[in-house]
């Protein structure tokens, strides 16, 4: 069986093709509870570097790790155009060597199925500097079975719809339109049956169920932010 970061090299050009699979949802996110103080930020599990490059617009040192060669590589083709240096780096967020760097605000999105959380958001706290911000974002679990899973997943568009109007993304209906066609596409693809198969073998059937109330039991004082039924971010402000 393929490593995780094979997995991942597999599919990185379907997370670079359009808006990506899921940058379109995260980024509005991850730009409403970034700290206005922010000054460096460190994204886990980047991808193909499209949030870590619009963020660079609004804080002065971005950094991006992936475990995956060929997302990080698209990263840094990405990166070639931005404005500001960003560094991509590619490595295994619990083990790489940030020398004595740490970081304002530590970010991922739809990456807690791939590590013991608790380890991981040790490893994130130590990394973050006092009065920096640690956030998750990340799904809830099964899409479901039969009828209501697409029910499901047309209620939880609808809702991300909502968000984003409520936070003033800039909407454009046709462009959502073919966001919503390219994820499901892509979610149906051999490539996500590959991640899905090794979610399976190392994590059960659904490793996303219990990330949030892990994330609570980790980080004393943290809180979990519900943007649509299927949908959260957890938020730990270290003091
Ligand atoms: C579901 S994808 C999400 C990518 C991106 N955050 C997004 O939302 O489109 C999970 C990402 O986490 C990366 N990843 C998994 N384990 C990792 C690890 N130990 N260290 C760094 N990145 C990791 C994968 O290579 C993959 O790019």
């Amino acid at each position: 069986m393929s490593t995780l970061a094979q997995t991942y090299d597999a599919i990185a050009h379907r997370y670079d093709q359009g808006d990506g699979i899921n940058d379109w949802i995260a980024l509005p996110i991850i730009q409403h509870f970034c700290p206005t103080h922010t000054r460096t930020a460190l994204e886990v599990g980047c991808g193909v570097g499209r949030i870590a490059i619009e963020m660079s617009k609004r804080v002065d040192l971005v950094w991006g790790i992936d475990i995956s060669k060929e997302m990080i590589a698209y990263a840094q083709r990405r990166a070639q155009s931005a404005d500001k240096p960003i560094r991509f780096v590619q490595g295994d967020a619990l083990t790489f060597d940030f020398g004595s760097r740490m970081f304002d605000f530590v970010y991922g999105a739809y990456i807690t199925a791939y590590f013991d959380v608790p380890t991981l958001l040790r490893r994130l706290a130590s990394l973050t500097f006092r009065d920096g911000r640690i956030l998750i974002v990340g799904g809830m679990g099964s899409p479901g079975s039969g009828s209501g899973k697409y029910l499901g997943q047309v209620q939880h568009y609808a809702e991300c719809l909502r968000f984003l109007r409520r936070h003033g993304a800039p909407i454009n209906l046709p462009r959502f339109i073919a966001n919503v066609f390219h994820r499901v596409q892509c979610l149906g693809s051999k490539e996500w049956q590959a991640v899905e198969a090794w979610n399976r073998a190392r994590r059960g059937e659904n490793p996303e169920a219990n990330w949030r109330n892990q994330f609570l039991a980790t980080l004393p004082g943290a809180r979990i932010e519900q943007i649509t039924p299927k949908l959260a971010c957890a938020i730990w402000d270290q003091s």
